[in-house]
């Protein structure tokens, strides 16, 4: 959790974990919150809580695929960075509205030999990469090739189409959710999802946990807690 003083408290995702104790977020200007972070100047001073909730698991699974939609990548990119993951046969698949908002191309590009990450970039627009959206992509491959795990992040509806193509293919998954925060912790309510607290029992969700949630992709929680479409 971001504290911004005398403006707000916002949760964010590392997008940086580095072996020399520094940590990073990267901020995607929505409101209020993102708009003061986003103009902090360097020696200026915030609070941060946390951090909280669950993370990715990595296990023994050889051949991964990791989707990230939007600003979504930055919650994948530490995991894409672990030291175990030279290990792995990595599939990314990033996408975004257009060119101009894709992120970490070249710093995904640096991490691996060729010969076990494949990078696959999509713009709604087709400004660069592949035309058309992220799960369009995890659906063409989840149909050619069988994958051990799905690790993904990004607008829920992009992850529910994910979850009901994994049940299709049998591939487990792995999401991290955005709900609006606002203890962080478990009381309050705002970021509920079915019989969860999305800060205490996620933001990663295995798509098992989320079987039978019917407000997944579908609604959730405004700041004034009324559930509005997502
Ligand atoms: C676990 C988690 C990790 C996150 N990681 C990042 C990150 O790494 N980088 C990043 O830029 N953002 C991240 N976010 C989203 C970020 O917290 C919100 O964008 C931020 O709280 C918006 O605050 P604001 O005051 O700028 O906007 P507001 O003025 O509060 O809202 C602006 C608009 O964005 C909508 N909105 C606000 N919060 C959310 C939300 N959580 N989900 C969907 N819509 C929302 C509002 O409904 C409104 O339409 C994350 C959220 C969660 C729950
Ligand atoms: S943010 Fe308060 S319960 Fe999750």
């Amino acid at each position: 959790m971001i504290w911004i003083p005398g403006i707000d408290e916002v949760p964010m995702s590392l997008s940086l974990i580095g072996r020399d104790g520094t940590s990073g977020v990267t901020v995607r200007r929505r409101g209020e919150a993102t708009n003061a972070l986003c103009a902090k100047k360097a020696g200026e001073q915030i609070g941060v809580r946390g951090p909280y909730g669950t993370y990715f698991a990595v296990g023994e699974e050889a051949k991964l695929l990791l989707a990230g939609g939007g600003t979504g990548i930055a919650a994948l990119a530490p995991l894409i960075e672990m030291p175990i993951m030279k290990k792995k046969d990595l599939t990314i698949v990033t996408g975004a509205r257009t060119k101009a908002e894709l992120i970490y191309l070249s710093r995904f590009k640096a991490l691996h030999p060729v010969k076990t990450m494949r990078l696959v970039a999509t713009t709604d627009d087709g400004s660069y990469g592949v035309k058309g959206l992220a799960s369009s992509i995890v659906d063409t491959l989840l149909e050619k090739e069988k994958f051990d795990m799905i690790y993904a992040c990004g607008p829920e509806p992009m992850m529910k189409t994910i979850l009901e193509v994994s049940e299709k293919t049998d591939t487990p998954v792995q999401f991290s959710l955005e709900r609006i925060f606002k203890c962080g912790v478990g009381i309050c309510g705002s970021c509920s999802l079915g019989q969860y607290r999305v800060c205490r029992d996620g933001p990663v969700f295995s798509g098992d946990m989320l079987q039978g949630i019917t407000e997944f992709g579908k609604t959730r929680r405004d700041s004034a807690g009324r559930i509005v479409p997502i």
